[in-house]
């Protein structure tokens, strides 16, 4: 396999597990503030994101190469409110999808076309990882925390993945 191709997919299972670190860091402080359906919500994007990392693993392994786990940086504990975690969320995932869009061009560039079709899957997902963030943040701009609007879009966000 190329090997800058290869050594990119193998920073990628770190910016997926980082994901994971980061969305559970926000589920931890939702979880404190007892946001327990907003919680539930970032726990699952957490799941998600180890589960993107493990597509990647299971990627370089079949492909004969070798993994390397890399550090993962300490990630932010505290936020100003629910907008904000949603807000940083989706500023995140226009991050990944950089991050997608390079690998899927590095990809082409190298004629590796098992890796362009396992790429595309994280294209078409990489819409609905903006997506969700980007409806939440404009629902939670109509309503106020503390309101019963606010705590029945808690209850809302609680069954995803249910
Ligand atoms: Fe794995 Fe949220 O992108």
């Amino acid at each position: 396999m190329d090997k800058k191709l290869a050594k990119e997919l193998n920073q990628q299972i770190n910016e997926e597990m980082a994901s994971a670190y980061i969305y559970q860091a926000m589920a931890a402080w939702l979880e404190n503030k007892n946001y327990e359906g907003f919680a539930g919500w970032m726990k699952v994007q957490a799941k998600e994101e180890t589960a993107h990392a493990d597509k990647f693993y299971k990627f370089l392994l079949d492909r004969g190469e070798k993994i390397e786990f890399l550090a993962i940086g300490k990630p932010e504990n505290d936020f100003a409110s629910v907008l904000e975690i949603f807000e940083i969320t989706l500023k995140h995932e226009k991050f990944i999808t950089g991050r997608i869009n390079l690998l899927s061009e590095l990809a082409e560039k190298v004629k590796d076309r098992p890796a362009e079709i396992m790429l595309q899957w994280f294209i078409t997902e990489q819409v609905e990882e903006e997506k969700n963030p980007a409806v939440m943040i404009e629902k939670l701009k109509l309503i106020k925390e503390g309101t019963g609007g606010f705590f029945y879009l808690d209850k809302e966000a609680g069954k995803r993945g249910k």
